[in-house]
């Protein structure tokens, strides 16, 4: 990070140096009384031999919010002189070369509303430790290259607390009048960092699972007792992700049980610890008449993460957090590779590329930018970012198609061989890659250092009877990175004839080809008998941006007849950005717009029953941010202006298309296959053309849809449609929908998201009132995300509402959140990454705004205001 707030400590790269002590074993006692846990900690400790630099015989550990009551070395007590505890480190002056270091300390979780370290969530306590949350519960080495085993004992009262979880076994229980405790045992060296406690009185859906090798693992999923008919989805799809990950990387799970607990409050989807993972409820509760499809396949996928993650960050783990990527940018892969094979692989990929497009790439070109690997850092939590999840995913993609199935198969057995129980970097997971193929791909690693989205610029035409194409590569500046070298980057093409076949490529008749771009300019050239459309990036190979003049008629016949089903979908957003931003720059009518189009969205409804899922995704306009992106300066009003009016032609052209995919994708009987997932998406999706066209059966589908759902996907999309479209029976609605579910409380986040969603200033009156609605609570992370999150990321028009009204909203938001939570203050302030884009009178007001929040604000958010307001 280029622009460091002056008073807030930097961690570079550069300067790693190895921990200069290791922690062989650690002993916790933790002991959970009301309003106060003491904890006591008996750490072995040993100079580390690896590190013959550091001399100085001090032994620092970290601690914060600690109240340190005794400290013994060797069971000896240390003397007040010979310690000190400031600036949230510990140093104890000349200690032995090997001691075990015996502290107790006292920790207030009733009062944690950081959600980091030791907290309570509805009753029960629970644990967060990645990235630096273990310094909240004891002192210690909290850095991820310091690995040790774990024997912790978990104590608290009986009746309220009958369950007390941490990682690994249970080898020893025992009671004391009204309390209880038992003593947990992880024979698997870890970082701090996967440490892991529960302790509540939860329900328990048990099942088994045995392995490749016929080992029982009993797999155990807890959750408050209301919830536990939301556990099966979850459970199926871990045992299909154990699976998966024995028949696609050959790796097993090493422990007797796999436990996941569900929490309600939780600043992420779901964290790793080894043997015990916590869940956002969000991300593993799920049944047919509280959840969405969507949400069945968010459950599935982060399942599946945190499951993959055993071997990918706990077996092998990192380094620093400058690494991060090697273990969330490789399982995000993996996840996405096992929801392909799971579901339709085609619609995978594009919803996988749709985000990354739309909010990566956004993410890469602005103030927040920064490498896969950063050089430096203030916050770590800041950078749980986009970048490192979904571009570091398409990194290690790359590499796969770069070195095929066998040999990145080959590679990561190696990798998982070579480091189990280590520490490593992206670069010896590069290396491993380079062993197997006997590549060298020094080049290749500039995609971990070097931020910024590249741009490829294809030309082509005719020269002597051949067709020539040629790719130019051209990285933008991104803050602190002026300069950028070529990256290599593989395209995978075809050529179309008219009819939309592919032509042959090469003497041996491929049609398909990846041509391997490694600098700044290059040209090639086929054979072709007559005009050409080339299908490039197919599967999107690489993240780029790609830019060619493709016409009006290339563009329709990649939609309607490429094979690839990512080009086809990057064909419909061009042709629709390209009418919306006719319509932005106030040039032609929609109704225009919509007439050229209709040739080509009509071939892909009529073949929308091979794919439901993927022609809704075909079907369905860019965001209103995605086209805000595309103009400077920024006027979100014209921008919605153009949207809205866009969408109404489309609904009207298409409108007895839409009627009749309303009328008869209509399902009598519950189903929740992929197939019945495609049908009510693409059913929704009409449902909400037709309202935008303003026919009147759309109102009356609605209602009849609200009155009757079969599940939560068709009520809500219903509700959504009357309350957006302000349809007769909207307020009514809401009102019921409250009603109904007022003690679901991921149905309710939903109840707030659709309301912060209405678009226009005139809902934030509304907005203002959600927050102070008795349903609404500051300290629940994603009841924040749905009412504010949604204000400021997903409802452009009256979050930029011209009066500024949007902003203060907003500010007022961060200040009183960052006081709460600091990390879901800095993660909310990354929706006004656009300010520099904005038209000047909004981008003063906003910049006013913020303004304001910094001066008191958090490290956390100061470091990310920091980075946009350019200070
Ligand atoms: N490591 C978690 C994951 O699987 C994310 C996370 C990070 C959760 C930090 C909590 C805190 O991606
Ligand atoms: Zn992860």
């Amino acid at each position: 990070m280029d622009s460091p707030q002056a008073d807030v400590k930097t961690t570079r790269l550069a300067d790693y140096t190895p921990p200069a002590f290791l922690v062989d074993h650690v002993q916790l006692d933790v002991d959970l009384r009301d309003g106060q846990t003491w904890v006591t900690s008996t750490l072995q400790l040993r100079r580390n031999p690896d590190n013959s630099q550091q001399s100085a015989s001090d032994l620092v550990l970290d601690g914060e919010c600690l109240t340190l009551e005794s400290l013994a070395i060797d069971g000896e007590p240390v003397a007040a002189d010979r310690y000190r505890y400031e600036k949230d480190q510990l140093t104890i002056e000349s200690v032995p070369q090997a001691f075990s270091l015996t502290s107790v300390v006292l920790i207030e979780p009733e009062k944690n509303t950081a959600l980091e370290g030791l907290y309570r969530s509805n009753g029960m306590y629970c644990t967060q430790c990645e990235a630096e949350g273990f310094r909240r519960i004891t002192f210690f080495p909290d850095r991820p290259d310091v690995l040790a085993r774990f024997t912790t004992t978990v104590r608290a009262d009986k009746k309220r607390y009958p369950l007390l979880l941490s990682n690994g076994n249970p080898v020893n229980q025992g009671e004391e009048g009204d309390r209880h405790w038992v003593t947990w045992e992880d024979p698997f060296p870890k970082p701090c960092y996967l440490f892991a406690l529960v302790a509540g009185d939860l329900a328990c859906l048990e099942d088994s699972y045995t392995t490749s090798s016929g080992r029982q693992v009993s797999l155990r999923l807890y959750a408050e007792h209301r919830d536990l008919d939301k556990l099966d989805h979850a459970m199926l799809s871990l045992k299909n992700a154990m699976r998966w990950d024995e028949e696609t990387y050959g790796r097993e799970y090493d422990l007797d049980i796999y436990m996941i607990v569900a929490v309600s409050h939780f600043n992420m989807g779901a964290m790793e610890n080894k043997g015990l993972n916590i869940f956002n409820t969000a991300c593993v509760l799920a049944h047919p008449s509280t959840t969405t499809d969507a949400g069945f396949q968010r459950v599935e996928s982060v399942v599946a993460h945190e499951y993959f993650h055993n071997w990918s960050g706990n077996r092998v783990t990192c380094r620093d957090w400058f690494q991060l990527s090697l273990k969330e940018g490789f399982t995000v892969f993996r996840d996405q590779q096992f929801s392909a094979d799971m579901n339709s692989a085609a619609v995978q990929r594009v919803e996988n590329v749709d985000f990354l497009v739309n909010h990566q790439f956004p993410e890469d070109q602005g103030p927040m930018a920064h490498p896969v690997r950063p050089a430096e850092y203030q916050k770590i939590d800041n950078f749980y970012t986009l970048t490192i999840y979904e571009k570091g995913a398409e990194i290690v993609r790359m590499q796969y198609h770069l070195l095929g199935s066998e040999d990145f198969r080959r590679a990561t057995d190696l990798y998982f061989e070579r480091f189990d129980g280590q520490a490593v970097t992206c670069d010896d997971f590069v290396a491993c890659m380079e062993e197997i193929s006997g590549r060298d791909l020094t080049q290749f690693k500039r995609w971990y250092s070097q931020a910024g989205t590249p741009v490829l610029t294809v030309t082509d035409g005719w020269k002597e009877g051949e067709y020539q194409i040629s790719f130019r590569q051209h990285t933008p500046p991104t803050p602190g990175q002026a300069e950028k070298q070529p990256l290599m980057i593989p395209v995978r093409l075809a050529l179309l004839d008219e009819a939309g076949e592919p032509l042959p490529l090469d003497a041996e008749g491929n049609r398909e080809k990846v041509i391997i771009l490694d600098r700044e300019a290059q040209t090639l050239s086929f054979d072709a008998p007559g005009p050409v459309t080339p299908s490039l990036l197919r599967g999107f190979s690489a993240p780029v941006v790609l830019d060619y003049a493709y016409d009006h008629d290339q563009l329709c016949r990649l939609l309607a007849l490429d094979s690839d089903g990512y080009c086809r979908w990057s064909a419909a957003q061009r042709l629709y950005f390209s009418a919306l931003d006719r319509l932005v720059k106030g040039e032609g009518s929609a109704a225009a717009e919509a007439q050229t189009l209709l040739p080509v969205l009509e071939q892909v409804i009529g073949r929308a029953d091979e794919d439901p899922a993927q022609a809704a995704l075909l079907l369905s306009l860019p965001g209103e941010v995605a086209l805000g992106d595309r103009h400077s300066p920024l006027d979100p009003g014209s921008v919605h202006v153009a949207h809205q009016a866009m969408k109404k032609a489309l609904g009207k052209a298409l409108q007895t298309h839409w009627l009749s995919l309303a009328e008869n994708l209509i399902a009598t009987e519950l189903e929740m296959d992929g197939r019945a997932m495609g049908r009510r998406q693409l059913r929704n999706l009409a449902l909400d053309y037709l309202a935008a066209s303003g026919h009147p059966e759309a109102q009356r589908l609605a209602v009849e849809l609200f009155e009757l759902p079969l599940c939560m996907t068709e009520e809500l999309a219903a509700l959504r449609i009357l309350v957006h479209y302000n349809l007769a029976g909207a307020n009514q609605a809401l009102a019921q929908f409250a009603e109904r579910w007022s003690d679901e409380a991921l149905v309710m986040d939903q109840w707030f998201a659709v309301q912060a969603a209405v678009p226009g200033p005139a809902s934030l009156p509304r907005i203002e009132e959600l927050m102070a609605h008795s349903a609404f609570d500051w300290t629940v992370p994603n009841r924040v995300r749905a009412l504010v999150g949604t204000l400021a990321n997903g409802n452009p028009s009256a979050f930029h509402s011209p009066d500024g009204e949007g902003y203060r909203l907003f500010a007022a938001a961060l200040t009183r959140l960052d006081r709460i939570n600091p990390q879901i203050a800095a993660r909310l302030a990354n929706a006004a990454a656009r300010m520099a884009k904005l038209e000047p009178g909004r981008r003063g007001q906003l910049q006013n705004a913020l303004q304001g929040v910094k001066k008191q604000a958090s490290d956390n958010l100061g470091e990310v205001l920091g980075r946009i307001l350019g200070a």
